[in-house]
This record gives C-alpha cells, structure tokens and sequence, in this order.
C-alpha cells in the first residue's frame, strides 16, 4: 500500500512498567528527545523517569494539563519552542498524558519538519484503551473539537495502568464509560468484564482490539467506524450538557440502543455498568424536556454526517454483528420523537 513516508502502519504495544520504558527508549536510534508532557503530569511522574541516563539531547516542554493545550495558541508556541532549540528530523518525539496531550502532541510530531517520529505513555485510562491508538492527532477550531489533524502513528505505546492510581475520580468514571462500548462490541470483552477480571487484563484487551482495527482501516473508511458506537448522540450531549466524554458516550449507547429498540444490548449494557462500577444512574435529560432541535442542530454539524441528509449509525445487529446503518436525519428525529416519552423517563435502578 501507498503511503507518506512517516506514516507508520502499525504501533508497537508495550505493556510495560513506566520504570522500564526508559530501557525500551535507549533502544531506538535517535539524536535528541523531545517530550511533551501534560503539566499534571510533569510534577506527580517525571523524576521517576530517568531521561539523563539516555545520555543524549533531551528537550522538554510542559503542556498546559488535559483540553487547554488543544489549541492554535499551544501548537504555535511549542512548535517555535522546538525549532528554536535546534531539532532535527530525527528527534523522536515523547507524548506523555491523556488523551487531550496526545492528540496535542501528535499533531506536533506530524507537522514538524514535515513529520517525525514519535511514541505515547498514555496516563488516563480513556488514553490506555482509546485515544492513544490509531494514529489520530488534533488540535480543536472555534468551529468544533478536533477539527484540525492528521493521522500520524505512534512507533511505540506504553501502558502502565499504574497512572491510574492518580487519575481523579470523575476522570476514570468517563473511562469507564468508554470502555463499557468495547464490551458490546467485542464479545470476549464483554466476558472478562461480566466475569469480574482485573482491570489491567482488560485495559490490555481493549488497547489490542483497536489496535487490530485501526491497522486495519487506518483512515476510518470502513470498520473503524464501528468505534463510533454511541458517539453521534454522545458528542451532542457532551456539548449540551457539559459532561465527560465517556459518560457521553455511556449515555449515547443508553439512547440509540432506546430509540432503535435494541432491549438486549441495553441490558447488556446495564450488566456491564455495574460490573465496571459505573456511578451513573440518572442520565443527564432526566425529567427535563429532550432537546431534540438541539440534538439535531449539533448532529447534522458533526463530521460522521456523510451526506447532507443522511449519517451514518452504529448499531448492533443480528447474530452480535456491529453494523453501521445509513439513517436519514428525518427518520433519525422521527425515531427520537416517538421515544421521547420513554428516553425521558430512563433511569438505572
Ligand atoms: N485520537 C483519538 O483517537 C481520540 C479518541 C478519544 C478521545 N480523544 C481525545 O482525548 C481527549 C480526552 O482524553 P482524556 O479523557 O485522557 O482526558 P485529558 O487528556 O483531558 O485529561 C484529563 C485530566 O486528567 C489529568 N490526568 C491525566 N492522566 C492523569 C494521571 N495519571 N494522574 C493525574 N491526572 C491525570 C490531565 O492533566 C487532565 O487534567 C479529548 O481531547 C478527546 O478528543 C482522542
């Protein structure tokens, strides 16, 4: 296959102690190290890592902590930080914080110099499982989240679900609720999370199933998409009612699987909420009138909307089989308006 010359098709998984990734750096041919890392980060981890012993250049930049660094502002400022200090194309590139400072971080590695190498230490659990594989790097636009990137793979990323430890409460929760889309969509998750495995064995098994799809479909013109579950009702409700991404997208699947009468995956997805220990109960339109123009209104905006009229939906189907479904948006709306009465009064008991 064609591809850009820096465009690695796939990242190296490690499940490694933090303590030992710096042996696996010594290994790599580079001249300097550039790390870019979330602030938070900076001051509860970086002694722990033993960057002189690499005995090569090393330059660090602290990232403003989580969504602050994804902006026009921050990219410039680090860019000409960098290029002041004299790096060159083969510097390796170090992104170590969520999934807010890899996005941030990765974008930086695709547009400097044209391209340079790079790794992650993913240090939230939404990052371990999700945002730090795949290869898709952004900064956010006034006009919406995310709107400006690329695809640019990491060569290496290392997960140490240590990071967890410090990772404040409501933070894991959004995790969480990500997380709980891989067990619908992958039928040997759902087992290890219904039978009670350690957290660790199934950070591990999400990482690698988006892994084998992304290396599939790196650019999402196909299956990837099914990573999507939940996300086109998710995004609007993270934007209207100001909640985390991962409860989000929780609340998305409770939604979609409501108003296309999906009943066994709602109980599924019950049963693995309490399994994983998910606090939410109550959604976030509880007792108040669906905002269903605003719905809308952000739907018809978001970038997964293929044609003028018609997005596409991931949906399970038959046989456990994800399906991605062509929906107009009248029939989408149709379908949310004649639910409403049931969508408003959803609790989780
Ligand atoms: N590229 C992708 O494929 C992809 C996928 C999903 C999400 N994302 C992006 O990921 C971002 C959300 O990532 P996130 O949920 O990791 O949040 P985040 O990166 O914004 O981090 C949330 C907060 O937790 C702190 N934090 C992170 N790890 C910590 C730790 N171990 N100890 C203490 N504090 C810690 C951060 O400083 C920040 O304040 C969004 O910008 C979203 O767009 C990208």
């Amino acid at each position: 296959m064609l591809t850009s010359i820096n465009m690695k098709l796939k990242s190296n998984l490690h499940f490694i102690e933090l303590e030992k990734i710096i042996n696996s750096i010594r290994g790599m041919n580079f001249e300097s190290l550039i790390i870019i890392i979330d602030l938070n980060l900076h001051s509860q981890y970086f002694k722990k890592m033993d960057f002189d012993s690499l005995g090569k250049k090393v330059i660090i930049w602290k990232a403003p902590p989580g969504e602050n660094c994804k902006n026009f502002k921050e990219f410039e400022t680090c860019l000409e930080f960098l290029l002041e200090k004299g790096v060159h194309r083969n510097s390796h590139l170090l992104a170590i914080g969520g999934g807010a400072l890899s996005d941030y971080a990765g974008f930086i590695a695709s547009t400097l110099l044209r391209g340079i190498s790079w790794s992650i230490i993913p240090t939230s659990l939404l990052s371990m499982i999700d945002a730090s594989i795949g290869g898709k790097v952004a900064i956010n636009s006034i006009s919406g989240k995310n709107l400006i990137g690329s695809f640019h793979n990491p060569d290496n990323i290392y997960i140490d679900d240590k990071f967890i430890a410090t990772l404040p409460v409501d933070e894991f929760q959004s995790g969480l609720g990500e997380l709980a889309k891989y067990g619908i969509l992958s039928k040997d998750i759902k087992k290890l999370i219904l039978g009670g495995a350690d957290i660790c064995k199934i950070i591990q098994a999400c990482a690698k199933f988006k892994q084998d799809i992304t290396t599939k479909d790196l650019k999402e013109s196909g299956e990837r998409k099914i990573l999507n579950l939940g996300h086109t009702i998710g995004h609007a409700l993270e934007y209207i009612y100001q909640i985390k991404h991962g409860i989000a997208v929780f609340w998305g699947m409770i939604f979609i699987f409501i108003i296309f009468q999906k009943k066994r995956e709602l109980d599924e997805l019950i049963a693995i909420k309490r399994s994983l220990g998910i606090k939410e109960t109550e959604p976030p339109w509880l007792n108040k009138t669906i905002p269903i123009a605003d719905l809308m209104r952000f739907i018809t905006k978001d970038k997964k909307t293929i044609k003028n009229n018609t997005l596409e939906v991931i949906l399970p189907g038959m046989k456990n089989q994800v399906t991605i479904k062509e929906v107009s948006l009248m029939e989408l709306e149709t379908k949310i308006v004649n639910s409403e009465a049931e969508v408003k009064k959803f609790v989780i008991s």
